[in-house]
């Protein structure tokens, strides 16, 4: 059984994928700080995979932490890096919190992958790096445009680093992951998205405006140029995600010293009125909308070109709008009744 480290595995996607590993006869090992998870995240896994995993509690920035962990499992043979801050107007107001972190989270894995001869990376970036694109659907090969944010510009730079490295003659294989919009959530209801305070994205919000927690939900501008006139985006079921880091860890054991990014989406474009009504109908509950100014910062619309991860990756979504939406409802529910 392959052990593999999963850096953020507490977390939304993280999780997800910690279950699909194990599922797919891998040995996950877990670090999370739970800066922006909670440890009842890892019982979810448990009751899923009927067995507690393997985790340390500690900080990828912390390189003494990061050595003691590897120390611990020299059986180590590859790394799905998702420790990372993921607020964009976050990190516009506190920058050096998302430069510190994401950059320096990566320098540290890096290193310490390099001084144990762990040669498979999967790293997890966003469709942020293409701002917004000029061809759509966008494929990997699209201009990387200069980032909307502070958050945006470190998944440049992320990815730059991983590719330096193996310019460098390092003989690491990595595959960068461009997510594109993760929703929903297992669908046992264990796990699922846990924002700490308001929720920053539409889906999260929406379930919170479900369950009576938030107050009506906005939609941020309804004038733009698309059929329904709101910003459309390319939702992708997070189990599908989650399935994606396994296709992602399957090819970089396969493609030594290699480097390739990989958009992950479903190649459909969704509007947040589409996302809204598909809730509404998926679940039978009606919202209490309203029409909004345009959030700052938002690009009008982007979805993904699956192609590249189809052919390469032999990976494609199962999972359906519907499917997430009514998964997201699932665990918003179990997560109300243990409140
Ligand atoms: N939206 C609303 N009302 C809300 C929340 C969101 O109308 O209450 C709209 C947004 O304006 C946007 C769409 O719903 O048009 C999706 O917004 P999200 O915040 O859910 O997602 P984003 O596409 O803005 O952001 C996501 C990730 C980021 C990543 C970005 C890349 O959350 O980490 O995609 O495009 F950087």
């Amino acid at each position: 059984m392959k052990s593999i480290l999963v850096t953020g595995g507490a977390g939304f996607i993280g999780s997800h994928t910690v279950v699909e590993l194990h599922h797919a006869g891998y040995l996950p090992i877990i670090i999370d700080d739970f800066s922006n998870s909670h440890p009842k995240v890892l019982e979810g896994i448990e009751e899923i995979i009927g067995q507690a995993p393997i985790f340390y509690e500690g900080d990828c920035k912390n390189p003494i932490f990061l050595r003691s962990v590897l120390d611990q499992h020299p059986e180590l043979e590859g790394c799905i890096h998702f420790a990372a801050f993921k607020a964009v107007g976050e990190s516009v107001e506190n920058p050096l919190k998302y430069y510190h972190n994401n950059i320096g989270s990566l320098a540290n894995i890096l290193s310490e992958m390099n001084r144990k001869e762990i040669h498979q990376l999967v790293f997890s970036s966003s469709c942020t790096v293409y701002g917004q694109p000029t061809k759509l659907p966008v494929e990997e090969g699209a201009n990387i445009h200069s980032a909307n944010s502070p958050y945006g510009y470190t998944k440049q730079v992320c990815e730059q680093m991983i590719r330096d490295l193996q310019s460098s003659g390092t003989p690491i294989s990595s595959v960068i992951l461009r997510y594109f919009n993760p929703i929903g959530a297992h669908s046992s209801g264990k796990i699922g998205e846990l924002p700490l305070g308001t929720p920053d994205n539409l889906v999260p919000f929406i379930t919170q405006s479900a369950a009576g927690i938030r107050g009506g939900l906005t939609i941020f501008g309804s004038d733009y140029s698309t059929p329904d006139g709101t910003c459309i985006r390319d939702y992708i079921h997070v189990v599908d995600l989650a399935k994606a880091h396994v296709s992602a860890l399957k090819w970089t054991s396969k493609n030594p010293s290699k480097c390739e990014a990989f958009n992950i989406g479903t190649g459909e474009g969704k509007s947040v009125r589409e996302v809204i009504d598909t809730f509404q109908k998926v679940n039978g509950i009606e919202l209490n909308v309203k029409l909004g100014e345009r959030r700052l910062g938002d690009v009008e619309q982007i979805y993904a070109s699956g192609e590249k991860a189809r052919q390469v990756l032999n990976w494609e979504p199962e999972l359906s709008l519907a499917d997430a939406l009514a998964d997201a409802w699932c665990w918003q529910q179990n997560l109300s009744l243990q409140e």
